[in-house]
């Protein structure tokens, strides 16, 4: 029997990063940062002088990947490291989630890390953050979670988060930021971002952290 899934999907910025970290710690249950690897992806391939338009280049900076995830303290992001130099905090820039997203719309790249994704379910469980969990990587995930908020609401929780980390961000560049990369996730051919057709959509826009987290430990249980 395969360990238990819960795939949480949804767009960036929609609160997934915190509530799979805090879904994850409460059911003691492993995490995979899917788009981690994405954004490693773009870049290992920079530092190796990959450009992030040469797809079979790409496929293979993909394969060979040398990351591991450290875990820390509960509640603290795991950290990164690529090739033994940890990333933790550069992989969490705006131009890297851009980057990631442009190597993620090419499918042979996704082929490359779909099996590395699926060898994080492990016993007792997991708990899968991205954008094609449910729909593509865990397609017999029990319990399917799309989470989502409108652009304003991310742009705004986002640009909170970068001025907490002492970031100068420009609020309507980072809307604008929000929308470009929606769209090229939501329009690609290629693991487009949508909620499984079985999975529950919880819009996030006005709840609390508290309140995502109570409603998708209720999905949990309900399965
Ligand atoms: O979730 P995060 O912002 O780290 O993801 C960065 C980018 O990686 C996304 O914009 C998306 O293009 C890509 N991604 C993906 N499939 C996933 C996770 C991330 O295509 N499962």
């Amino acid at each position: 029997v395969q360990a238990p899934v819960v795939t949480v999907d949804g767009p960036g910025g929609s609160g997934k990063g915190t509530v799979t970290q805090m879904l994850a710690r409460e059911l003691g249950w492993h995490l995979l940062d899917s788009g981690a690897l994405y954004r490693l992806t773009a870049l290992a391939a920079i530092r190796q002088g990959v450009a992030l338009d040469d797809e079979s280049a790409l496929v293979d900076v993909a394969a060979t990947l040398d990351v591991s995830f450290e875990p820390t303290p509960p509640g603290e992001p795991a950290k990164v490291i690529l090739a033994g130099e940890d990333v933790t905090s550069e992989i969490r820039t705006e131009i890297c989630g851009d980057n990631a997203s442009r190597v993620a719309v090419m499918q042979p790249v996704r082929d490359a890390l779909l099996q590395r994704q699926r060898d994080f379910r492990q016993a007792p469980g997991l708990v899968a953050d991205g954008r094609d969990m449910g729909t593509v990587v865990f397609p017999d995930a029990p319990v399917k979670i799309f989470l989502t908020a409108s652009a304003e609401e991310r742009a705004r929780r986002r640009y909170n988060q970068l001025k907490e980390a002492g970031v100068d961000v420009n609020m309507s560049a980072l809307l604008e930021e929000i929308r470009v990369r929606d769209e090229r996730d939501m329009n690609r051919s290629a693991a487009p971002l949508k909620p499984a057709d079985d999975a529950q959509v919880i819009d996030s826009t006005g709840l609390s952290i508290k309140e995502v987290l109570d409603r998708c430990m209720a999905a949990v249980s309900q399965a």
